[in-house]
């Protein structure tokens, strides 16, 4: 199959969705090598669903090319279907139906025999942590333990291709890294999965490449470490004792750091953004070299933190502006 011979799981070139006169997608092009995780990262309205459903077939490109294996999804759609699953931001499972009968339902309708699709029902549910829940109904489980069961139920069949929206929007971080670990080990077993997330932290943890989209536009592709180096090492927070060294410590920051120093709401904290030049192994060493020469100047640091860049910092980094939908008021630099 032609699939094989680009090993692309996923190829669009120019795609285009407009609903009325918002161009949704608009000309996007994608090349998603197969038997890896591939992250969309976008803010609200960045197009990121709309490009997902025209991949499942479940929306009607108006311009471009988009294959899956290969294959045509306009052309083709039926055989795209047979190797796609898709977990969203829209429900697979029967809220009324208890975890073990959504799976079993949902096995008979893709051909397994009773038994078969109790046993992968079953195994299933041990794998995603669900067995003491199998005999609830869906509508009693948790939102964790909701996303766990739509992504059970959109591998029961292991697809060639899973698509994941935003599989992680409103978990707690103990659910997140559930969704995480059951991610990797979908794609232990050789599916491709493209996961669509609001969150960098998200798709540096899982994704071997990234495309950020923002408007129906990709904006910036490549590796997780090229993205990076195109952002920034991410941002050094600090809590003072004293408010009144705020002023001092934002002057040596921005020296030792080469940083932009700003002001938060809390009048004793202080962010730094380190700059492109450090690399992700250097933001430590380069934090404590701040540290020290706080310390030196009689600077009381009460909290201190080191962060991954967010997404407002990436979108500030690539387009000059905040992700679009992402304000906050302490984007103002230190009035020294
Ligand atoms: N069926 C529709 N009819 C009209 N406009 C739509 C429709 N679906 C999406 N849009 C618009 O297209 C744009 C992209 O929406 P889309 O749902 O693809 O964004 P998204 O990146 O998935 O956002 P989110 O992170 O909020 O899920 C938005 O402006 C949205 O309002
Ligand atoms: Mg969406």
């Amino acid at each position: 199959m032609s699939t094989q011979t680009s090993g692309l799981a996923i190829e669009t070139s120019g795609l285009v969705k407009t609903f009325g006169g918002t161009r949704a997608v608009d000309g996007v092009d994608l090349a998603v090598p197969s038997g890896t995780v591939y992250g969309l990262l976008g803010p609200n309205g960045a197009g990121k669903t709309t490009t997902v459903k025209m991949l499942a077939t479940l929306l009607r490109p108006d311009g471009g090319e988009a294959r899956v294996f290969g294959l045509d999804v306009l052309h083709e759609a039926d055989e795209v279907r047979g190797r796609v699953s898709l977990t969203g931001q829209y429900a697979s499972v029967d809220e009324d139906l208890t975890g073990t009968e959504n799976l079993v339902l949902l096995g008979r309708l893709l051909g397994h025999g009773k038994r078969g699709a109790r046993e992968r029902a079953a195994r299933l549910l041990a794998a995603f942590g669900l067995t003491d829940a199998a005999a609830k109904q869906v509508k009693q489980y948790s939102g964790g333990m909701r996303r766990r069961i739509d992504i059970a139920a959109s591998i029961l069949n292991t697809p060639d291709l899973l698509f994941l929206d935003e599989p992680t929007a409103g978990l707690d971080p103990r659910s997140r890294n559930q969704v995480w670990d059951i991610v990797r080990a979908v794609v232990a077993q050789g599916t491709t999965v493209l996961l669509t997330t609001q969150y960098l932290d998200e798709a540096d943890q899982l994704a071997a490449r990234i495309a950020v989209i923002d408007k129906g536009r990709v904006i910036a592709e490549g590796t997780k470490g090229e993205l990076k180096a195109s952002v920034g090492a991410g941002s050094v927070h600090l809590r003072l004792r004293d408010a009144g060294q705020r002023l001092l410590a934002a002057d040596l920051l921005g020296r030792v750091l080469d940083a932009r120093v700003q002001p938060e709401p809390d009048p004793l904290a202080l962010t730094a953004r380190l700059g492109t030049a450090a690399g992700e192994a250097t933001a430590a060493g380069q934090a404590a070299r701040a540290l020290d020469e706080l310390a030196r100047a009689g600077v009381v640091v009460d909290n201190f933190s080191l962060g991954q860049p967010s997404l407002d910092e990436v979108f500030l980094a690539l387009t000059g502006h905040g992700a679009h939908d992402l304000r906050d008021g302490s984007e103002d630099e230190v009035a020294a």
